[in-house]
């Protein structure tokens, strides 16, 4: 059966700040996609990282359907009134155009979609991370789909021998979309010095070149570049297909123990280490650290299994730890260097214009 799955996520208000949204919103979120289910889509699951909803539908319609997003984006919408009335921080903050016009990308929310023939087992896994930016998977989506050193299924499964071609985005271009197809191993280089500038490219997607068969998908909006101005940073979502010619779901996960430092954090100014998190993990510590969650699913017939979480495990209690020490390290730093995100990327208000009254006092001295 070919079935799609859409991963739709958006912050439309949290409590006591950035934090997490209310009970009551996920409340109305499914109390507004329910009446859909079983007949415009197939199977939906919701959970929140931080500040941000993330809804999951499975259906039979394919990407960019006029139904499956407006459904979702009603969804949004019914719940922000809710965070309007209760009073809740940044109400509405991604919902950043006013009127759907048949496909919800560009008006706010992040969006993942997939449509592939299910395997006899489909399983994926959902990562939805925040306070951070797209271009935080660009790594772990390099090592694990680039690097023996992490996926030992490039030496070891002949399904994988022929590796895998990505699909990089510009995401500094506005006019439209601005990809490049590049492939692993021989164009491994040219990928590395994309993905070394997460701020301007990201992955969009990632196939295997044994099958032609879509491994991975990542939301790529910038909402700067949406609203022309800084309302958030963009808490990314990314599907990834595993097993069997992917990559197993250990060798996805892997480098997320490395902990990179991804810009985010405070006021999307920052750059921070970015923490695996269990399922519907709330933010804290100077409004962070960038957090990522990852849910494990198989899906038949479009129907979804139970969810298991991949980051509720022992192990990443330790990672966890690391991350909190890497935190607190860098903001020692306070402003300084590395710690602050580049000029380009601060897009916080106050400073630009401090920065452009200053230049007004400079003096050219000879
Ligand atoms: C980062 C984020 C927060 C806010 C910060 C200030 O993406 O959402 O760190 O930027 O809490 O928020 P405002 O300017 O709304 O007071
Ligand atoms: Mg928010
Ligand atoms: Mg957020």
């Amino acid at each position: 059966m070919r079935v799609t799955l859409t991963a739709i996520k958006a912050d439309i208000g949290s409590i006591g700040g950035h934090i997490r949204p209310s009970v009551s919103l996920l409340k109305e979120v499914e109390r507004s996609l329910q009446p859909h289910l079983g007949s415009d889509f197939i199977d939906f699951r919701l959970s929140y990282t931080g500040d941000d909803i993330a809804i999951l539908m499975t259906h039979t319609h394919g990407t960019d359907n006029p139904l499956i997003h407006q459904i979702a984006w009603d969804a949004f919408k019914a719940a922000a009134d809710v965070a309007k009335k209760e009073g809740l921080y940044g109400a509405g903050q991604d919902l950043l155009k006013d009127a759907f016009s048949g496909n919800i990308r560009g008006l706010g929310p992040g969006i993942a979609e997939m449509e592939f023939e299910e395997r006899k087992s489909e399983p994926f896994l959902l990562f939805a991370a925040d306070k951070t930016d797209p271009g935080a998977y660009n790594l772990p989506l390099y090592l694990a789909f680039c690097d023996p050193m992490y996926c030992s299924g490039l030496l070891l499964s002949p399904n994988m021998f022929k590796g895998f071609k990505f699909e990089i985005m510009d995401v500094s271009y506005t006019e439209g979309d601005k990809v490049i197809a590049l492939v692993a191993p021989e164009e491994l280089y040219d990928i590395a010095a994309l993905l070394r500038d997460p701020e301007r490219y990201v992955v969009k997607a990632v196939y295997s070149r044994t099958t032609g068969e879509i491994a991975a998908v990542a939301s790529t909006t910038r909402l700067h570049n949406i609203a022309g101005k800084y309302v958030g940073k963009d808490d990314p979502i990314l599907l990834v297909r595993v097993q069997g010619s992917f990559p197993a779901t250990g060798e996805i996960l892997e480098p997320y123990a490395l902990v990179p430092y991804v810009g985010g954090f405070m006021r999307g100014s920052h750059q921070g280490p970015l923490m695996s998190v269990k399922r519907n993990s709330s933010v804290s510590f100077f409004d962070g650290p960038p957090i990522v969650s990852c849910t494990a699913y198989c899906v038949k017939e479009g129907k979804l299994s139970e969810e298991a979480d991949a980051f509720d495990h022992p192990f990443w209690d330790y990672v966890r730890e690391i991350a909190s020490k890497k935190a607190i390290e860098l903001r020692r730093q306070g402003f300084y260097g590395n710690a602050m995100l580049p000029y380009g990327e601060l897009e916080y208000g106050g400073i630009v214009e401090r920065l452009q009254a200053l230049e007004g006092k400079f003096e050219i001295r000879h």
